[in-house]
């Protein structure tokens, strides 16, 4: 998380039944090591009570602009001025018109008018509400006044109407905040990446796959959205959910998977090979399931083609990052494999270390040598390796500028 500890994310609740979910939201936000203030209308306050936020946040919780226990007796100004950032969650229809029209009525208005900080809304409320020409007119404006407008989200709502109006659901809004506070290094980027196993058929039923649980390529895909990449996961199969917003393409063998890279990888810039990819598959898959009946069974294999090879081998490769797992001699077969694939950075990890864990070890290498990042959840070695890579980028701009 980036939000410098000193800081604090206001979290402005207004009113609407969505609020019941900005306590989970809170929750998850502590949870990561947010500094949270929540502020909460009065509507807010018919909803859920202040106290169940001041046990989340470990706070106290404003809702008066009479308050007077802000020291200058500005509570509006002082809670403005520390904020890193606000994010209203739920928006309500009227809270948004309030917006867009700079009106501050009330403490979380203020508040809103009175920042210099980045201002997140979630929009939470009916479909005739939310498809209401009014709130899109609201919608609009406070986009064009640098509003970040988070969903809403489409579905089953509390009135029983089924359709856009939707608050999204607190995990997608904490992946959301995170992003916007992260350095929007690949900016305008295509990143294409692979990841999760493959699974080579045997016969109808059975097949050869490995243990990869696609942890590491999902992380790194959301740490690219994260840094404003436009992302396409090319995934073997996995039980993740794929980060908000990127565009997923679902295969299942090493060939289908080339299939879906080679679909992709002439827009894209960076490519990155995580998936861990069957060196082999089965020639002549049996189409129904191989009977029991002999003693021993042989299977042919034949070679899967090496997809991370053919996208580095392409004429006008993007910039390419391979992983390597490996067991033994990690540092030297892995920058054989970097040398051997012509790739200008890989990522080597222990594959007893890495492998279906939540977190990992990596050794960056690339033509300046060994970078070793430290043992840390897979979403945070994903940051520091594309960190690693965007720097890269720009050096290789800077010089190619250099010499034309
Ligand atoms: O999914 P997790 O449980 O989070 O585990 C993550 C991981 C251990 C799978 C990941 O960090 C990792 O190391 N991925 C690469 C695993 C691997 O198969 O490495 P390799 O040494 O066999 O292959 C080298 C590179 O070539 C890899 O980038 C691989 O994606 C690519 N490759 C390999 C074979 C092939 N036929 N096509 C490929 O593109």
């Amino acid at each position: 998380m980036t939000i410098p500890s000193n800081k604090k994310l206001i979290v402005g609740i207004t009113g609407g039944i969505a609020a019941y979910k900005a306590a989970e939201l809170v929750r998850l936000l502590t949870r990561q090591g947010v500094d949270v203030q929540v502020v909460m209308t009065e509507s807010a306050c018919r909803f859920i009570t202040p106290v169940t936020l001041q046990a989340l946040s470990g706070k106290p919780v404003f809702t008066d602009l009479w308050s007077d226990s802000a020291g200058s007796g500005m509570a509006h100004i002082e809670l403005a001025r520390d904020a890193d950032a606000i994010l209203i969650a739920p928006a309500s229809a009227n809270f948004l018109a309030k917006l867009t029209h700079g009106m501050a009525d009330d403490l979380l208005a203020n508040i809103c008018l009175a920042r210099s900080c980045p201002l997140l809304v979630a929009p939470a409320m009916n479909v005739q509400m939310w498809d209401n020409p009014a709130t899109q007119r609201n919608i609009a404006q406070l986009k064009r006044d640098g509003v970040i407008v988070l969903g809403p989200d489409s579905g089953e709502q509390a009135c029983g109407d089924v359709g856009m109006g939707r608050m999204l659901e607190p995990e997608t809004l904490l992946e959301l905040v995170i992003a916007s506070r992260q350095s929007k290094l690949l900016n305008g980027k295509k990143v294409l990446l692979t990841a999760g196993p493959t699974f080579e058929a045997m016969d109808a039923v059975r097949g050869i796959t490995n243990l990869s649980s696609g942890k590491m390529g999902y992380a790194l895909a959301r740490a690219a959205l994260e840094m404003g990449a436009e992302v396409t996961l090319v995934s073997g199969p996995v039980a993740l959910n794929p980060p908000h917003g990127a565009k997923v393409i679902h295969v299942t063998s090493a060939r289908q998977m080339l299939d879906g890279v080679m679909a992709h990888v002439k827009s894209c810039d960076i490519f990155i090979g995580v998936a861990a990819v069957a060196d082999y598959h089965v020639r002549n898959p049996n189409t129904q399931k191989i009977k029991k009946n002999a003693k021993t069974l042989t299977l042919e294999l034949v070679p899967n083609p090496d997809i991370l090879a053919k996208v580095a081998a392409l004429p006008k490769p993007p910039f390419c990052i391979g992983f390597a797992a490996e067991s033994e001699n990690l540092r030297e077969f892995a920058e054989q494999k970097r040398q051997r694939k012509n790739l200008p950075l890989l990522a080597a990890n222990r594959v007893q270390d890495a492998l279906g864990r939540d977190d990992s070890e990596l050794i960056l290498l690339d033509d300046d040598g060994a970078h070793l990042l430290p043992r840390a959840p897979k979403l945070t070695l994903a940051r520091q390796l594309l960190t690693h890579a965007a720097s890269m980028l720009a050096r290789r701009k800077k010089s190619s500028r250099k010499k034309s």
